[in-house]
């Protein structure tokens, strides 16, 4: 199947190319479009058929659980058993924008979209071309991550060609994605409520409207457990490039051996904090200076990762950044990128 890409305008969204995308996903077919965070691959979420085919494209267990994006809080009501008061109070503050629910989900809900499991996954996205895609559908649409999966989220359309041309009917190509990280998600069937994926918009962002559960101080969830996984795509290694990727922090008696093997002829990323960090200047090691600040590494990570990927290198080694609560979803996205074992190091 060839896959259409259609350039759309990121801010006034043309209508004709909207309702082209919507009259595809009306017949069951699948559709990357932009959000605020990355792109997704959107199916009809009330047709089973349709949304099997993402897990097919994706290669994704069927036992992982899809978000379901909605144009609004009336058309999140049916999706879910019930609609709590801290769902009311956080849609009110942060809908639309970067922010999933979880909560018991209805009979409406296929079980296909929620991998047999008893809730749901809610966001209702800001970007104007998903925005005016729900209002061109009229239905709710799945949607995870455009990418192929375990590997990186995909912030710009060319990411999504990569992994996907050829398997999907189209993509809306909107330019990058404004955030660059997937939303944040909250389980809002227990109290007080927790995050299971740390993303935009931080606990300190969420405390003044509603008790949030502690998370760990630094890192990612890593101590998940197996089964049942209170949110299944949240495993160590996940978001990853196909190069091996570690901290240079956590390899600081390698680190000398990786030089000696640069010198040799290794070729190595690095993904360095600032601009001032000096290194040897060698053909085969390639520097990707970050910005310092987390909303702007976040914006530009994905790309980047893509971006060594594609380079064919034998390793990825990250300045690990502050360990401070702004900076908490770029580490736990740098964490399940990094790899648990420095091949040729062992
Ligand atoms: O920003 C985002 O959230 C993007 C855009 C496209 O909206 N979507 C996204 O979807 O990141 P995905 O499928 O790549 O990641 C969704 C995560 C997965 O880890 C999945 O396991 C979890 O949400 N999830 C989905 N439904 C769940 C549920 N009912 N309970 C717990 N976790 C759930
Ligand atoms: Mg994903």
């Amino acid at each position: 199947m060839a896959t259409h890409i259609w350039p759309i305008d990121a801010i006034q969204p043309e209508m004709k190319l909207l309702k082209q995308a919507a009259d595809l996903l009306r017949l069951g077919g699948l559709v990357a479009i932009p959000t605020e965070t990355v792109y997704g691959l959107a199916a009809h979420a009330l047709q089973p058929e349709a949304v099997l085919r993402i897990f097919e494209a994706k290669g994704r267990p069927a036992t992982n659980p899809l978000i379901v994006h909605v144009i609004d809080q009336a058309a999140a009501r049916p999706l879910v058993q019930d609609w709590p008061a801290i769902a009311e109070t956080l849609a009110k503050q942060f809908w639309p924008g970067p922010l999933t629910f979880i909560l018991p989900r209805s009979s409406m809900v296929p079980d296909v979209v929620t991998g047999g499991g008893p809730t749901v996954a809610l966001r209702c996205p800001a970007h104007p071309v998903i925005h005016g895609l729900l209002r061109a559908c009229g239905f709710p649409l799945a949607a995870p991550s455009a990418n192929r999966s375990t590997r990186i989220s995909p912030t710009r359309a060319e990411h999504v060609v990569k992994d996907l041309d050829d398997r999907i009917d189209a993509i809306l190509d909107a330019g990058p994605c404004p955030y660059g990280l997937e939303s944040t998600i909250v389980d809002l069937t227990c109290t007080p409520v927790r995050i299971l994926r740390p993303g935009p918009i931080g606990a300190e962002a969420l405390k003044p409207w509603i008790p949030v559960a502690p998370m760990a101080k630094h890192g990612p969830t890593l101590s998940v457990p197996r089964t049942p996984l209170r949110s299944p795509g949240m495993m160590p290694r996940h978001y990853a490039p196909q190069t091996p990727l570690i901290f240079i922090s956590d390899a600081p008696t390698n680190w000398s051996k990786i030089l000696e093997d640069v010198q040799r002829g290794r070729r190595i990323g690095i993904l360095a904090m600032g601009s001032e960090t000096t290194y040897p200047k060698l053909p085969n090691l390639i520097i990707e200076s970050m910005p310092m600040e987390a909303p702007r590494y976040a914006a530009c990570l994905y790309d980047c990762l893509h971006h060594l990927d594609a380079a064919g290198l034998d390793l990825i080694c990250v300045e690990s950044p502050p360990q401070t609560e702004e900076w908490r979803a770029v580490h736990d996205r740098l964490s399940r990128a990094a790899a648990t074992e420095i091949p040729g190091q062992t």
